[in-house]
């Protein structure tokens, strides 16, 4: 993990936030090369599945939304995590977090039942020092809108995206009025205030959702969970996610959301353990039915040519974009370690015992339409202006037509090689004096660092 979270900031992908101010916690930036890969995970999440098919389609709600709907959401009362804090430093931390370093099992324990194990077992804070009383901590952060900061102005930031989905549904059945089942796909920020962020862009305080509510006839729900799950595990497979370390958990009813009636979470095998990666929850009828509730206005689908009229269910697939990212670098990320010679690729993790295994090549084998840059070109020499000439002129048509390709006449050309295995990418095209006499040039692939000649006119 170390490893990647250094390559991360080494290369542009990821830094903390607010670096230079020494930091806000719990937030990062994404910078030139990791907002090129989280594009191209967003594009391949839509691409996938919204614009791929005939049910699904689009929105972008507002991140602050009228209180009401956190409120008929059950965010408001419901959405907290257990805290306790260090009675001498002050500092704070996720009880159940603090249960689970210590050995114990959380799964299904209620708040209470958590309390009553700290107590019992004396339980101290990571410096060694008493804890105080534990209470639930509400994630969500508030603001004020407009100029009077009073009870009455108070809005949060949204805590989950899909809420700007449910207080559209009417407008998209009114406006397009869609099949049933159809559903809405929208990619946005959420805001938690983690009592303990960690684990690199793991858990942060403000992050990236792609989600998806589907809305369906309550009698089709059972299949279509199972059709979102096989469709979301062929959609991990291919941006390169290790098939190994992927796993389904069926949470049980004392764990799942107050919303949902069966959640599997998608777990991934993270440097740090295994991990949530995303979940997939059938939410019931129970955002519209509140919705129509609080706000009084009918959330009924009338099926097409006849009278029968209904509340949909939902199902949700809900993902984390940084999470997402994490688990495709890590997939694709390997150190070459050289053993007595010999070269072997390994996951970094990897490393023989003893022995004189020293580091070798990085390489992030990126699938190439995720990878930041599809193509680098270089000239081989960078004082020779011929070169340099016709160098440009290749990167020139390449940009052209491809957008992400980068130049790089820095170094030598192994430093070049070595620079653009790390962030990825797929191919090296090098002009040399050949190129000046037959138009061919060199094509070096980036995984297993070999090369051909190719005519300029078909690369
Ligand atoms: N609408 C359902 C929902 O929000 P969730 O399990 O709370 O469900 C969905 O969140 C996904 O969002 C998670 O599976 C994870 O990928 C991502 N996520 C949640 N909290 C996060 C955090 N603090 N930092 C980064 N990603 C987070």
């Amino acid at each position: 993990m170390d490893e990647i979270v250094s390559l991360c900031k080494r290369r542009g992908f990821i830094f903390p936030g607010s670096e230079v101010y020494g930091g806000l916690a719990g937030t990062w930036d994404f910078g030139p090369l990791g907002v090129m890969l989280k594009r191209n995970i967003e594009n391949s999440f839509w691409q996938t599945f919204v614009e791929s098919r005939t049910d699904m389609y689009g929105v972008d709600a507002a991140i602050i939304m009228n209180p009401k709907v956190w409120e008929a959401s059950g965010h408001v009362a419901t959405f907290a995590d257990p805290l306790v804090e260090d009675l001498v430093n002050r500092k704070r931390y996720r009880l159940d977090h603090l249960l689970e370093e210590a050995g114990f099992s959380v799964q299904g324990l209620t708040f209470d039942a958590m309390c009553d194990i700290m107590k019992r077992e004396g339980l101290k804070s990571p410096d060694g020092n008493a804890l105080g009383e534990a209470r639930m901590f509400n994630m969500m952060f508030s603001t004020h809108v407009g100029p009077v900061v009073d009870d009455t102005s108070v809005a949060y930031l949204r805590p989950e995206t899909a809420q700007g989905i449910f207080t559209n549904y009417k407008n998209v059945v009114d406006t397009l009025y869609p099949d049933l089942p159809f559903g809405l796909a929208q990619i946005g920020k959420a805001f938690r205030n983690e009592i303990s962020p960690r684990d690199f862009v793991f858990r942060s305080r403000e992050f990236n959702q792609m989600e998806i509510e589907y809305f369906c006839d309550p009698n089709d729900w059972e299949r279509l969970f199972e059709e979102w799950l096989a469709a979301y595990h062929k959609w991990l497979l291919g941006l390169g996610l290790d098939a190994t370390k992927i796993h389904d958990l069926e949470v049980p009813a004392e764990d799942r959301a107050h919303y949902s009636k069966r959640t599997v979470d998608i777990e991934f095998d993270y440097p740090i353990g295994r991990k949530e990666l995303m979940g997939i929850a059938y939410r019931t009828d129970f955002d519209l039915q509140n919705i129509q509730r609080v706000s009084g206005k009918n959330m009924e689908y009338t099926i097409k040519g006849t009278n029968k009229k209904l509340v949909p269910h939902v199902i949700e697939p809900s993902i984390g974009v940084e999470r997402l990212m994490m688990a495709v670098m890590c997939s694709a990320y390997m150190r070459e370690i050289e053993v007595g010679g010999d070269n072997s690729t390994a996951g970094s993790s990897n490393a023989p015992a003893g022995g004189a295994a020293k580091a070798g090549r990085v390489v992030l084998k990126l699938p190439e339409f995720l990878a930041p840059y599809r193509f680098c070109v270089s000239p081989l020499l960078k004082n020779k202006p011929e070169l340099v000439a016709k160098a440009r002129e290749v990167f020139a048509g390449l940009k052209k037509k491809y957008g992400n390709v980068a130049w790089d006449d820095n170094g030598n050309i192994g430093k070049r090689y070595a620079k653009q295995d790390e962030i990825g990418t797929p191919k090296c095209i090098v002009i040399d004096f050949d190129t000046l006499e037959d138009g061919t040039v060199t094509v070096r692939n980036r995984d297993d660092a070999s090369q051909i000649r190719v005519a300029i006119s078909e690369l």
